[in-house]
């Protein structure tokens, strides 16, 4: 492990290496903001603010850029998330094909809001946006594997599996 000069946080060795390898290639070290958030975001699940400071002083930027970068984009998470992810399409096309109706199922299902993580730390409800597969709407990604044509049924499923997988 590697410690930035400015904060004891620490990132592996590759990741150091691959965000150096990343600062050579781009004449403008902010150039490299979003693929350097994105290595550090992989190596945690999110990015706390002591990564996110971390990767500031790396490309020499104010903290304050970094912090407005990741909380812009939806794809970097700056809450720790759950030990499972369900992120559900509500865009258009999901939308129009009941995704919201299943959004509130799984809320009322998990007893939490989109955005929120499960009482006991194992399910993070989020919304996505569209998820390229509008044709078998409505979709949803389950940690990184993707379920198509969802109705109530196939969430109770996956929501057994998702048990069934944690004790077993
Ligand atoms: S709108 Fe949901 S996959 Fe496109």
């Amino acid at each position: 492990m590697s410690e930035s000069a400015k904060n004891n946080f620490m990132v592996k060795p590759e990741t150091e290496k691959a965000i150096d390898e990343l600062l050579n290639r781009y004449p403008i070290k902010e150039a490299a903001l979003l693929p350097a958030l994105h290595k550090v975001q992989d190596d945690f699940g999110w990015l706390p603010v002591e990564a996110m400071d971390w990767v500031a002083d790396r490309l020499e930027l104010p903290h304050a850029r970094v912090y407005g970068v990741t909380s812009f984009y939806t794809m970097f998470r700056r809450e720790k998330l759950g030990r499972h992810r369900l992120e559900i399409c509500t865009n258009l096309s999901c939308s129009l094909m009941g995704a919201e109706h299943l959004r509130e199922y799984l809320c009322n299902k998990l007893n939490i809001k989109p955005g929120q993580t499960t009482a006991d730390g194992r399910i993070t409800l989020l919304e996505a946006e569209c998820l390229g597969s509008c044709g078998t709407a409505p979709v949803m990604l389950v940690d990184d594997e993707f379920f198509e044509n969802l109705d109530p049924d196939k969430v109770d499923q996956i929501l057994k599996d998702l048990e069934a997988k944690d004790n077993g």
